[in-house]
């Protein structure tokens, strides 16, 4: 008899395994084989490059600010080293040279953030200097014919809506749409794309899940109820402006990170289970809210969540999409830290722990084109300090984009992240994001020579 039940355990643990790796396989190309010398995109396709408030533009009094005094529990700093954003690349002041730079690239659009903290200081005050500004950036774009993209949160928020609990509160949603409104007032006649939110997953997650983000709290549940807040935030701020003045003809979209959690042992069933919940969490609980109007995260230990709201259906005009990596995840016998993450030898590491995986962005491609919309990559570029992979990547990962043009994928534009390096977020100034290196002592920026590859795909001259 037991002889029998454990035969029968073997033979479903065989089929399990066999079932999940034909279903969920790791798509894998011959880059051997494959010429990405000369990858073509349609003469209408939008080119861009893109930054955020905080990471460039310098002197943000928001949570982050405030975060990077701080350190953890542990006695690590919260920023690497202790690294604060301070001025950053001065981009508040040097926004004109930094346009002609953008236009070096010969890139048509330009991806920024306006900081919710410059523009209101104070619940009930909005400063008319900082809306004058962005207006005068705007302006300085589209006199360079730049079209502005611009995106409404980007990690920060500031201090006294912090104070108020941001948006682990369901009812502060409505201070975040009043703001949103006001920008789209003064603006949505001269911007004709907009981004919600930056992220809702990688806020809540690495917020209040890792701690490695403000407020660096460790409670899924409650990471779980701030990534619904934010998700309905999304959906709220696009019905509201959509009903305001140019809503009709302006478009407005999500941006949502896509990065795939893969079971490091393809035998392991543990491993796959571990892949599949931070899969669920991280990625398929925010595309099936926006299909369905259901968002729910049910993991047993970590969080339950059920939650109905029918106008997340048709709640975008594009989709806004960041890719970067997958993560390979081994489980491990510890409630603190139930899996690890792995990566192979022959995987190509950028500065950043993420390794180089063009297949990766056509496979997220795939995955949300289930929403049908079309698809912007708003996100996409390497941490490569010594400028050695910088061309790679960037051809890898374009190849990949016009593979799934030709395969009928409704891809509209490409931003690569970032126009110049700046302030990376808990890692700090030490990742090189830039298609320009920035010398943090002079301002400088030079471009770096393996960015060339991005300006020669963009002008048709590869
Ligand atoms: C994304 C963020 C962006 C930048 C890149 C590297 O998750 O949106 O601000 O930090 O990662």
């Amino acid at each position: 008899m037991i002889l029998k039940v454990f035969f029968y355990a073997i033979v479903l643990y065989l089929l399990v395994i066999v079932y999940c790796h034909l279903k969920y396989p790791e798509l894998r190309w011959n880059w051997e084989n494959i010429s990405t010398d000369k990858i073509l995109f349609p003469s209408t396709f939008i080119w861009g490059t893109a930054t955020a408030a905080h990471q460039v533009e310098g002197n943000c009094v928001n949570n982050w600010s405030e975060f990077e005094k701080g350190s953890k529990d542990d006695g690590q700093p919260n920023i690497k080293d202790n690294q604060q954003s301070g001025i950053a690349c001065d981009h508040w002041n040097r926004y004109p040279e930094d346009i002609k730079l953008i236009k070096e690239l010969g890139v048509s659009h330009y991806r920024f953030s306006v900081e919710w903290s410059k523009i209101q200081p104070a619940q009930d005050t909005f400063n008319q200097d900082a809306l004058d500004h962005y207006s005068r950036m705007i302006d300085v774009l589209l006199e360079n014919d730049i079209t502005p993209v611009l995106t409404l949160h980007h990690f920060t928020h500031p201090l006294w809506f912090d104070k108020l609990g941001a948006f682990e509160k369901e009812e502060n949603i409505s201070i975040f749409i009043s703001f949103c409104e006001k920008v789209f007032h003064e603006y949505s006649h001269k911007v004709e794309y907009w981004c919600t939110i930056n992220e809702p997953a990688v806020v809540a997650t690495q917020g209040y899940f890792s701690g490695m983000f403000p407020p660096g709290k460790k409670d899924s549940q409650l990471s779980a109820e701030v990534l619904k807040n934010l998700l309905d935030a999304h959906v709220q701020v696009y019905h509201s402006l959509k009903k305001m003045e140019n809503g009709p003809k302006i478009k407005i979209g999500l941006v949502k990170n896509i990065n795939q959690f893969e079971p490091w042992r393809r035998w392991h069933i543990l491993d796959w289970i571990m892949s599949k919940a931070v899969n669920h969490f991280f990625n398929s609980s925010t595309i099936d809210y926006l299909r369905t109007g259901i968002f729910k995260i049910r993991i047993p230990g970590l969080a339950w969540i059920y939650h109905e709201n029918p106008n997340a259906v048709h709640s975008m005009d594009y989709f806004g999409l960041n890719y970067y990596s997958h993560n390979h995840l081994k489980f491990q016998l510890s409630l603190k830290e139930p899996f690890s993450m792995e990566f192979r030898d022959e995987d190509i590491m950028t500065d950043m722990p993420y390794t180089i995986y063009g297949e990766g962005l056509y496979r997220a491609i795939q995955s949300v084109s289930a929403l049908d919309v079309p698809i912007m990559i708003t996100e996409n570029g390497i941490a490569d300090a010594e400028d050695s992979r910088r061309e790679l990547y960037i051809k890898r990962y374009l190849y990949a984009v016009s593979k799934a043009i030709k395969d009928g994928y409704d891809v509209i534009g490409y931003f690569y992240w970032s126009l110049m390096d700046n302030f990376e977020w808990a890692f700090g100034y030490d990742m090189k994001f830039g298609l320009f290196s920035v010398d943090f002592e002079t301002q400088e920026r030079s471009l770096r020579d393996g960015s060339k590859a991005y300006i020669c795909i963009v002008k048709n001259e590869n």
